[in-house]
């Protein structure tokens, strides 16, 4: 194998490898964003969903549930305890039960109003044994006609996977309760109400380019009136209006009749999320069109102004100065300096006619403003179908200046299409490949796990996206997290319980390419071919000008180790030693778990650079990433 350290072939975009986050297998709500009381403001279709009352004796009216949707759209309903009796309380399941650490603070609070102060609430976390683990309490102090928050923390005693949280009403009195809330004091930079820091940190060790959200179908709703508005999704939290999740469906490989958007992690919260680690943001947005596989509704063309004012004001949101009213508005919520947003999606898996009459008119109107800005089209989500043909002719026709492409597809599909991208046009249009991942054999490991086979085949087409990284300029594998008792689409990258979480092989994958990147593609050939297939090997190499590195990225299908010498031609002087990253496993169906989650994860060894050669010998069904300073 012969690379040409010299020869620069295409420059690797800074953000080529990002992220797919969407609100899917419970990735926010009861995921990522550590709220731990599901239903927290009575806003699900079944108000006291998530909620059990414990009462002494039947007590008519000793709890309402108020709807006052005359006066707040967006957060109708509340609680109305009239505690008469002794023994009444109210217990949360959580989301899938509460994760409960043991010495970790629990902060609690709640919105109440109270025309007398005579009510209090006794705090505890309850684990499965329904043993006391964790107990605080709260007296509202203030009263009068006006909603006020208070907070109180306490610790837990013990740890517990799936506790219950109670509230027990004390002392007799009325008290209208909303915003009950519980989030872990271990949160992502400590910020309160925040983020699970387990589950970010596992995206910032990747250092992705970008973060795409929120998704995926949730963008584009069960029907318009369900989909994603950005605008209902910042500002303070008892203002943003809950909306079922678009995988609370039939169509769900899982339906969860009880999955709901709170929009807790709204669009602040993923500017300041893409921030944090060091990524850009990708923001996804409606173009008029619900989800194809669901209604299919459309807007109607003379009604796609606020649509398109949605798109243009969150451009102004993200990058306008405090004297623009988006600009202000982002400042008030504690970010004056812009977010630098450079570009966003128009649609997601959008397609037809009726897709492109629509973009036609985001795009007018978006590069009037800000003709810099960078619109990424979709192109459905079939990547060999007549449709897909037809509509990618017309976006390249249009000039798109990006086509979002998605597959789900087995092994062997990824692996004869490791070439794909060989043989598209290099100028015009450039390929986001926004949401792909192979699905696995199901004699292997079953159709739900992402394992080493997935991962494998993945990392060869990989290598043929980052040989055309002039095409091809940015992707990320979708989805990204999935809880272990609330999943509706598998495989995905990272699996979580209300405790820990772990990568999967393909988690490791993508980190070794998103922190290998590089910035200029360099030519890595066999006979003078590229790598596609030869001996069940596919490579690519990159060499990275800012850390002075060779990067070459071999993957190895084959059931048997191979022998591999690298000729290293060029002036570029290398040094002797360099590092190897190898992910390795003989068994294809091998899969990581909670009890070893680093069954596959890459191991490190150093190689010798002698005579302009590294030897090496591949292991069977390996993924290998060699670096050597120059
Ligand atoms: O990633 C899961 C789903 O797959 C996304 O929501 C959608 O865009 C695609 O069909």
């Amino acid at each position: 194998i012969t690379v040409n350290v010299d020869n620069t072939l295409a420059k690797v975009q800074p953000n080529m490898w990002g992220v797919f986050f969407e609100d899917i297998n419970f990735g926010a709500d009861g995921g990522i964003y550590a709220e731990l009381i599901k239903n927290r403001s009575f806003e699900f279709a079944k108000p006291l969903m998530g909620w059990t009352v414990k009462r002494a004796k039947p007590n008519e009216g000793d709890l309402l549930v108020v709807n006052r949707k005359e006066v707040n759209t967006a957060n109708p309903r509340y609680l109305q305890v009239n505690n008469n009796q002794e023994g009444l309380s109210i217990t949360n399941e959580g989301f899938k039960g509460i994760g409960v650490k043991k010495g970790l603070r629990y902060d609690f609070s709640v919105m109440y109003r109270q025309s007398a102060a005579h009510v209090k609430l006794r705090l505890q976390l309850i684990n499965a044994k329904n043993e006391v683990i964790a107990e605080g309490s709260l007296a509202p102090e203030k009263t009068g006609s006006e909603w006020h928050k208070q907070s109180v923390s306490f610790t837990a005693t013990a740890t517990e996977p799936k506790a219950k949280f109670s509230i027990a009403f004390e002392g007799k009195g009325k008290i209208d309760l909303d915003m009950i809330s519980l989030f872990p004091g271990d949160t992502w930079k400590n910020r309160p109400q925040g983020l699970r820091a387990d589950m970010v940190q596992l995206l910032a060790d990747m250092k992705p380019g970008f973060i795409r959200f929120p998704g995926g179908c949730i963008v584009e709703g069960t029907d318009l009136a369900n989909r994603y508005q950005w605008k209902k999704t910042i500002g303070p939290i008892e203002n943003r209006q809950l909306l079922m999740n678009r995988w609370n469906v039939e169509f769900a490989h899982r339906p969860a009749p009880d999955y709901y958007q709170s929009f807790g992690l709204g669009f602040f919260e993923y500017f300041q999320l893409a921030e944090d680690i060091g990524s850009d943001a990708l923001p996804i947005l409606n173009c008029g069109m619900a989800c194809q596989f669901n209604t299919g509704e459309v807007a109607a063309m003379d009604e796609l102004d606020p649509y398109v004012q949605d798109a243009l004001d969150l451009i102004e949101f993200a990058n306008g100065d405090v004297t623009t009213k988006w600009g202000k508005m982002r400042a008030d919520l504690g970010h004056p300096k812009p977010f630098n947003l450079k570009m966003m999606g128009v649609g997601n898996e959008n397609w037809g006619p009726q897709y492109l009459e629509r973009l036609a008119v985001f795009t007018k109107a978006i590069k009037a403003k800000y003709p810099d800005f960078k619109i990424i089209n979709s192109s459905g989500t079939d990547p060999e179908g007549e449709r897909f043909n037809l509509l990618n002719t017309s976006l390249r026709a249009n000039n798109a200046d990006f086509i979002d492409e998605h597959y789900y597809r087995p092994a062997d599909w990824f692996l004869k299409n490791a070439g794909r991208y060989d043989n598209y046009p290099r100028n015009g249009s450039k390929v986001f490949v926004g949401e792909y991942a192979v699905h696995a054999d199901k004699s292997l490991t079953g159709p739900d796990k992402s394992n080493w086979q997935s991962a494998l085949a993945s990392a060869s087409l990989m290598t043929g996206l980052e040989r055309n990284a002039d095409v091809v300029q940015m992707a990320s594998y979708a989805p990204l997290f999935a809880h272990v008792d609330a999943w509706q689409w598998a495989p995905d990258m990272i699996w979580v319980d209300n405790l820990e979480s772990y990568g999967t092989p393909d988690y490791y994958v993508q980190k070794l390419f998103s922190t290998n990147k590089g910035t200029d593609v360099v030519p890595i050939t066999l006979e003078n071919k590229n790598i596609i297939g030869q001996d069940g090997l596919y490579a690519s190499s990159v060499i990275d000008k800012n850390t002075k590195e060779l990067i070459i990225k071999i993957a190895n299908n084959a059931d048997k180790s191979q022998d591999i010498a690298f000729n290293l031609n060029g002036k570029t002087r290398l040094k002797a030693k360099g590092t190897v990253e190898e992910l390795a496993n003989a068994n294809l169906g091998q899969i990581n778990t909670f009890q070893n989650p680093k069954a596959v994860s890459p191991q490190k060894s150093t190689v010798n650079v002698k005579d302009k050669k590294i030897k090496i010998a591949l292991k069977p069904y390996s993924f290998t990433v060699i670096k050597v300073p120059f």
